[in-house]
């Protein structure tokens, strides 16, 4: 009775209804990935219950795997806000795990989308995600150690929180700018082992200066800090590097590179309270940690985070101009970069005027000085936001109005639940 009520009024009366409205997942995939996650509780009747029934580490991990259609939405209007799609014929996602980014590509009329996914279970919910499609396929394979050339170019490449994982990050960039078509781009989205937060207490494994320490170091730190196999550190990370190194690696192979404007923690005004956090966790850390190492770990942590502080204090006692300040701002206060990079043409300077305004990425509520007390939370918060705040932005009011068309009940609950959702959020 309860649920003929929610249908006839158009609003989910069901957690699987709320999570296939809210993220635009197939139906497949949905049920796929509830299969392999048995352990949640699948019982509540809504997002939000499911959300509050987890720790925020799992929120933060069942946020991103069911936020891949949304997440992969905002990608698309990304590079299209910056001019970067010419062609909508051929999309390739590399490390396409859920392949969100595919479904959405094919939402906005690509002819072809192409995924590759090295682990067999995240392949398999990728294609579950694919139900329904035509030319979408996820093909499971090692991207760097298996031979694509017979796939062809690609109007838009896409690697999104996949290069640090790979232990050839080089040779990586070298096959994706190959595999870039005449006027084609690549977009890479990496996580910045210089922002500060991350510093803090990193995206991964959540602990203190790891992202300051090469791949061995970081695998014997792991492996100490966590009481973990050092090997799984060294299967699951690659090395991270600067945010030069990445724009070297793509402008060698020929493609113009640049930064996309998302994913601000902080303006250059917040870092004396960033740093006050990141000596607070360095003496939590101390405390808690530093007694279980050994010495020589804890020396080369020690090191690499004073190296880090110090050049921190140096660049921003040099960041005088509009320029050096950004400059500051995309080293220490981007969580992620969204590495931008097209070949055969160059920004034109119209195409950046009319880019996002600086308000978009995981940060899209950033308000200067209101900084999230926990890293993860923040970043699931955040990214739900984002989601939202970007969908409604761009894709929604096209979405509500063909909506409308079909549904014009449940348009307008959406539309209720949109404005209530404002209201809430604006206080
Ligand atoms: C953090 S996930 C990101 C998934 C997806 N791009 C997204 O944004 O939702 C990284 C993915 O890259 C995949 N991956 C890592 N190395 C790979 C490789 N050499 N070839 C193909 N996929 C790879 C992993 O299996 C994992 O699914």
């Amino acid at each position: 009775m309860k649920k003929l009520f929610w249908k006839i009024i158009g609003r989910p009366s069901s957690l699987q209804e709320d999570i296939l409205q809210r993220f635009g997942i197939s139906e497949k995939f949905f049920l796929e990935y509830k299969k392999q996650q048995s352990g949640l509780d699948w019982t509540k009747g809504n997002w939000e219950d499911f959300l509050g029934s987890m720790n925020p580490v799992s929120q933060m991990y069942v946020a991103f795997a069911l936020s891949t259609v949304l997440r992969g939405r905002d990608m698309f209007s990304l590079l299209d806000s910056y001019s970067c799609i010419r062609h909508r014929k051929r999309y390739l996602d590399i490390g396409t795990a859920y392949a969100g980014f595919l479904r959405a590509f094919k939402e906005q009329g690509f002819e072809e989308v192409v995924g590759i996914e090295l682990q067999e279970h995240l392949a398999n919910l990728g294609r579950a995600n694919m139900d329904g499609l035509d030319n979408a396929r996820v093909i499971l394979g090692d991207f760097l150690r298996e031979d694509y050339s017979s796939l062809g170019v690609f109007d838009v490449v896409t690697c999104n929180d996949v290069i640090e994982h790979v232990d050839d990050a080089a040779a990586a960039i070298r096959k994706m700018c190959s595999m870039v078509g005449a006027e084609g781009c690549l977009a890479l989205e990496v996580p910045n082992k210089d922002c500060i937060d991350f510093v803090r207490s990193d995206g991964h494994y959540q602990i203190f200066g790891i992202t300051q320490l090469g791949r061995n170091d970081a695998a014997d730190y792991y492996s100490q800090a966590l009481g973990a196999d050092r090997s799984d550190y060294l299967f699951e990370m690659g090395e991270m590097y600067e945010l030069d190194w990445y724009i070297e690696q793509l402008s060698n192979n020929g493609l113009t590179v640049m930064i996309a404007d998302t994913h601000r923690i902080a303006r250059i005004q917040d870092v004396p309270t960033l740093l006050d956090k990141l000596r607070q966790a360095r003496e939590d850390w101390r405390v808690n940690v530093q007694p279980r190492m050994d010495r020589l770990v804890v020396a080369k942590l020690t090191n690499a985070v004073d190296a880090y502080i110090q050049e921190l204090e140096r660049d921003i006692s040099q960041a005088k101009d509009e320029a050096s300040i950004k400059r500051f701002e995309d080293k220490y206060l981007r969580s992620f970069w969204t590495i931008l990079a097209i070949k055969g043409r160059r920004y034109a300077a119209e195409d950046l005027e009319h880019a996002y305004d600086g308000n978009v990425g995981s940060v899209q509520k950033f308000e200067a000085g209101t900084l999230e007390k926990d890293t993860q939370q923040s970043i699931t918060k955040q990214m739900i936001q984002t989601r939202e705040s970007l969908s409604l932005k761009l894709a929604r009011p096209l979405r509500f109005l063909k909506g409308f068309v079909h549904s014009p009940r449940r348009s307008f609950y959406k539309l209720l639940d949109f404005l209530r959702a404002e209201m809430r959020r604006n206080g």
